[in-house]
């Protein structure tokens, strides 16, 4: 295959239109102005066949802390870009895994499917935690396994058809690629209002997919990087009109057990899984994985769960994408499913989180950080700098302050999904919001906040 820039394979069946735009430098923004693109083009070295490939929000901002000096390691770094919890041991959670035994088997491929007692464990894990009682089971066939989620989520929009597929403003950076590197379908973008606290209630749904011919959704619910929580009776009001209206719900639920609001059930987790009538016709794909939930997000293990026919649809996208998952660590996966593993994980997630979550909104208030909405699920505060001086009211400019300081963070405008770079930059919504994120152990959050007051004082003595 040879393209240009935006050119794909014909293997996808599209005439995409190519598109030279992303291989020209941009011109360098006039001094003051407003930069929100600073996933400045990375250039392919002497490889004109190739486009330039934009970085997405994390991948900058690390990229940038790089090029001053972070590593990853730097104790003298405090990560509020940080797109993972803590991974090390928390009170009450199971010991951490540190050694995985590989099985003779496991030098061969593993079902791009995935491993049938991995699959098996997802299918249990779902009816146990949310559909005991309920005539319709999820069985090994409703699930599929990838190398992380954003491998699942690949592997779904590969599979989509020509559709008006609906996301949200703001939603998980990684979707703006996502959405517009397979052109069959159309991304529709649907606004959150702040004023409103992002809400988005089913007759909302119900209009936006009636009106707009939406037949296929992605949210990621609860939502990074407002914290946006859709639980109990507002979940299954969206399952009933996805069902009624027939529009796919792909739900990203990789933050599913970061739950701070009340939802039904013993364990503090949520998932559309609870309010799917039938598992093989109701119009629901979950997304979720040992990234966050589990606290392993180098393991690379997620899974896919929905109807059969459309788990056999994202499996044969895997066969061309990327060939299936690590066959050892779906092996060592099946344990940490356990029912009891499961309960203590998610439970001591929920006391620590819990507790950092609390000290660091309150935190951020002091300094004059303001939050819509305080986050009901997710690490993530999603901060409104209107009320800090200049320049660091603008996301960018307090993430180019606060790296001289050591601290990272992520500025709001990457959220503003913009597939295609469609819109134009200047025009986004979300100009002065930054992401913090309460990933980081709370010391690390301690010292990133005394910098961070100390930025502010800074700059209103300037
Ligand atoms: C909303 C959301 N979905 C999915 C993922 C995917 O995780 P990974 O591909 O690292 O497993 C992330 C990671 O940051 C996320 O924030």
């Amino acid at each position: 295959m040879r393209s240009h820039a935006g050119g794909r394979p014909s293997s996808l069946g599209a005439e995409a239109p190519v598109r030279a735009v992303r291989a020209t430098p941009r011109p360098a923004a006039p001094p003051g102005a407003r930069d929100p693109l600073p996933s400045a083009p990375v250039k392919a070295n002497g490889a004109s066949a190739f486009r330039t490939v934009p970085r997405t929000g994390v991948i900058f901002v690390t990229a940038e802390a790089t090029r001053r000096g972070y590593d990853g390691h730097d104790s003298a770094w405090c990560n509020l870009g940080q797109g993972q919890p803590e991974t090390g041991l928390i009170e009450g959670a199971p010991p951490r895994v540190e050694e995985v035994v590989i099985d003779p088997r496991d030098r061969d491929y593993a079902p791009v499917a995935g491993l049938p007692e991995l699959r098996e464990a997802v299918a249990a894990m779902y009816n146990r935690l949310y559909r005991r009682g309920m005539p319709s089971q999820y069985t090994a066939e409703n699930v599929a396994i990838s190398s992380g989620g954003r491998a699942g989520l690949t592997r779904a929009a590969a599979s989509l058809g020509r559709v008006n597929l609906g996301h949200f403003l703001p939603d998980y950076t990684a979707y703006e690629e996502l959405l517009d590197i397979f052109r069959a379908f159309t991304a529709i973008p649907i606004l959150l209002e702040p004023e409103r606290g992002y809400a988005f209630r089913p007759d909302d749904l119900r209009r936006e997919v009636a009106g707009r011919g939406l037949s296929a959704l992605l949210v990621s619910n609860p939502c990074n990087p407002t914290g946006k929580l859709i639980g109990g009776e507002e979940l299954s009001g969206w399952i009933s009109v996805a069902r009624e209206l027939d529009c796919a719900l792909l739900m990203d639920e990789f933050y599913s057990h970061y739950v701070w609001s009340h939802v039904p059930g013993p364990l503090p987790m949520e998932s559309a899984a609870r309010y799917v009538e039938d598992v093989d016709r109701d119009p629901v794909v979950l997304f979720d994985g040992l990234t966050k939930n589990w606290r392993y997000p180098g393991w690379r293990v997620a899974w896919t769960v929905g109807p059969r026919t459309v788990i056999e649809a994202v499996t044969s996208a895997g066969s061309f994408l990327d060939g299936g998952g690590s066959r050892p660590l779906q092996r060592a996966a099946v344990g940490l499913l356990e029912p009891d593993v499961v309960e203590a994980e998610t439970r001591a997630i929920h006391e620590c989180f819990r507790r950092k979550r609390a000290w660091f909104v309150n935190r951020l208030a002091e300094i004059g950080v303001e939050l819509d909405r305080p986050p009901e699920g997710t690490f993530y505060a999603w901060g409104n700098l209107s009320k800090l001086p200049p320049p660091l009211r603008d996301g960018m400019g307090l993430f180019e302050r606060a790296l001289d300081h050591k601290v990272i963070t992520v500025p709001g405008v990457f959220f503003d999904v913009n597939p295609g770079k469609r819109r134009s930059p200047q025009a986004s919504r979300f100009h002065s919001y930054s992401r913090f994120s309460f990933g980081p152990p709370k010391e690390v959050l301690e010292q990133a906040c005394e910098r961070l007051e100390a930025l502010v004082a800074e700059a209103r003595n300037e």
